[in-house]
């Protein structure tokens, strides 16, 4: 049970013997963002997960993507290099509490931000992610009155966007929501030409200051298209690692936390290394599993967003 002294070349042999493909999310740290075979957001990742023909998905991400790629793709093996990677915006919607909301708006559409548990997928009717949450919202009859789950930030926003009223769950991102407003416009003053880039589970007041708005590969996107120097970044840090591979002469600072809290690292996502990685590959295990009933449930609405998002 000993650790190669090589973690990469490990991985790489056995990504062939596996017949494996990893996927990751930018909130990974660097290392496991250099071996993975694609890195994307939310949207990204669930196509490439529904459309690989690797025999192993390894998801370095949070459980509910890893829960997504096994709803796309059921065949797979899909694992996770640890299981406790969860997600407080996932968390915030308990599927108890979200079946007696449902019951209680029962003429309303349930539109879902992938954020959540494959049992609130099963409940809605169409998923959204941070890419094509304003197109989906757009796309309904405008008389339709809607439910917004889980995140009340993306939700505010998307109301904003598409002026349409949306009963909102009250959830939110632990992480999103540690930014601080002050700092931001301290260094929006201590660097003028700056950008200040925002992802949209950010607060309003966050929101507020910022230049760009979008997903974190639209947030990766403007970074590179911009004629910007210097960004100021309101998302999870990690996604630093790939802005500054594709602009080694552009400046990233992560937008600061408030007085009261440690860092804005996901801690969740935070908990897959590339030791665990390594692990996972080798012994096959954690695996993400669930019943049939709950999978094909919540299959019916990532479906409609992938027709809808096309
Ligand atoms: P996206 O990468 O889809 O923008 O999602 C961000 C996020 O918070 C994932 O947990
Ligand atoms: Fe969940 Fe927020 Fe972490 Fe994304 S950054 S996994 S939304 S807690």
């Amino acid at each position: 049970n000993e650790l190669p002294l090589n973690l990469f070349e490990a991985i790489a042999f056995l990504k062939q013997e596996l017949n494996a493909v990893i996927l990751a999310h930018y909130y990974q740290e660097p290392d496991i963002q250099d071996v993975a075979d694609y890195i994307g957001d939310s949207l990204g990742l669930s196509r490439q997960a529904a459309s690989t023909n690797a025999d192993v998905i390894v998801f370095a991400g949070v459980h509910f993507m890893a829960e997504t790629a096994k709803i796309l793709n059921p065949e797979k093996l899909v694992l996770l290099p640890d299981l406790a990677a969860g997600c407080s915006l996932a968390d915030s919607c308990p599927p108890q509490e979200f079946a007696a909301f449902k019951a209680a708006h029962p003429e309303h559409l349930v539109i879902s931000y992938i954020n959540c548990t494959a049992e609130i997928k099963a409940m809605s009717d169409i998923i959204c992610t941070s890419s094509n949450a304003v197109q989906i919202v757009k796309q309904i009859p405008a008389e339709q009155p809607i439910i917004f789950a889980p995140d009340r930030n993306l939700g505010r926003y998307v109301m904003e966007q598409t002026g349409r009223d949306l009963l909102l769950w009250q959830g939110s991102c632990i992480v999103h929501e540690t930014f601080s407003e002050k700092k931001i416009v301290q260094l929006k003053m201590a660097h003028p030409k700056a950008e200040a880039i925002a992802h949209p589970e950010c607060e309003t007041s966050v929101l507020r200051h910022a230049d760009y708005i979008g997903s974190t590969t639209a947030l990766l996107n403007h970074c590179k298209k911009s004629s910007a120097s210097t960004f100021i970044v309101a998302t999870e840090p990690g996604i630093i690692h790939q802005m500054q591979k594709d602009a080694p002469h552009k400046q990233f600072i992560p937008a600061p936390p408030t007085a009261n809290c440690a860092c804005n690292e996901c801690p969740y996502m935070r908990l897959n290394t590339l030791e665990k990685l390594y692990w996972a590959m080798k012994n096959r295990t954690p695996e993400i599993t669930m019943s049939e009933e709950i999978r094909l449930a919540a299959l019916r609405p990532m479906q409609r967003m992938l027709e809808m998002s096309a």
